[in-house]
């Protein structure tokens, strides 16, 4: 079993970015890495409000001067050759799009040395989707965390039939260092089991408003009061961010068309992503 100590984070974004913030404040040395350093001077900002976020949610030894030492233990590259050239482990967070994700992986494998393991952060995709173009199949598998890591810290562990099993206890292992609760999964499943139980409570709640049965705030408020959870599924889609719920409805073809459309003309194309923005199907304080 190899003790990951490199991570390189591929994409900066919602989820990436909590994702590399979480390793470095458990003392990993993190390279962020994305397409442009435009881009990553924004994921400056976004890990400097990840710090904040940690220290307002009382995360243990945030406010004790970890919250910002993580900081200093992040680097950014925007050049995948540098940003992974001493990776134990890549951990791809790249938009939810089969396509993209297939030829950053083929460029990742020209680059990575031999040792790097390399694992996909996707929401709805299969590993065996994508494994043909890792170059090396043995050491790739699934590595899913949930929005709000510091809080929702599930980490689901899946391999393909051609995972190395030492492979998968080293990345067991490096959720359990990082304060993720490593969950294993013993077959492929799109979704794992968070995605399994949510997406299709997400999709329930798209049709309702696709179909004009009732408004976010109206449908929000029946599942908060009928069942006792603090959120509804539109405060969920703006948790997630609206790209990501455009991407996973456009994926799923003729059923999320409608659901995608709306989203893009009424959210997106009018800058409205989610929490991350500060707007989406509610408002959020600036952060
Ligand atoms: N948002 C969620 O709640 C959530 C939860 C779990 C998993 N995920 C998964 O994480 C992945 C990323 O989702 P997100 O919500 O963070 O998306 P996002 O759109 O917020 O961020 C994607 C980032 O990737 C960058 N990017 C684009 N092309 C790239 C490339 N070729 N190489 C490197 N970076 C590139 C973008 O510039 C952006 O910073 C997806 O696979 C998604 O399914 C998302």
């Amino acid at each position: 079993m190899t003790t990951i100590q490199n991570v390189t984070v591929l994409g900066t974004g919602v989820l990436g970015s909590q994702i590399a913030y979480q390793a470095a404040f458990h003392g990993i040395a993190v390279t962020a890495y994305d397409i442009s350093d435009e881009i990553l001077e924004t994921a400056k900002t976004r890990f400097a409000g990840l710090a904040d976020t940690y220290i307002a949610s009382k995360y243990e030894g945030a406010a004790e001067g970890k919250a910002t030492a993580a900081l200093d233990n992040i680097t950014y590259s925007s050049d995948l050759a540098t940003a992974v050239a001493n990776a134990d482990l890549v951990i791809e967070a790249v938009p939810e799009n089969l396509e993209l994700k297939r030829s950053t992986y083929e460029k990742l494998a020209k680059f990575a040395p031999a040792k790097t393991i390399f694992a996909t952060n996707s929401s709805t995709l299969l590993p065996s989707d994508i494994v043909d173009f890792t170059g090396r199949p043995d050491k790739f598998l699934a590595l899913h965390f949930a929005n709000q890591i510091w809080i929702h810290n599930t980490a689901e562990i899946m391999g393909t039939t051609q995972t190395d099993p030492e492979v998968f206890a080293s990345v067991v292992d490096y959720a359990n260092r990082t304060g993720m609760e490593a969950i294993e999964i013993k077959k492929e499943k799109a979704g794992y089991l968070l995605n399994s139980l949510l997406v299709p409570f997400l999709d329930a709640a798209a049709e309702l408003l696709v179909d004009g049965i009732a408004e976010p705030e109206m449908i929000d408020k029946t599942w908060r009061i009928g069942t006792g959870s603090p959120v509804g599924p539109f405060q969920i889609y703006d948790v997630v961010g609206l790209n990501t719920a455009y991407n996973i409805s456009i994926n799923q073809g003729e059923k999320g068309a409608a659901f995608a459309a709306l989203i893009k003309r009424d959210y997106i194309d009018k800058g409205k992503l989610g929490v991350i923005s500060g707007e989406g199907f509610y408002t959020y304080p600036a952060k």
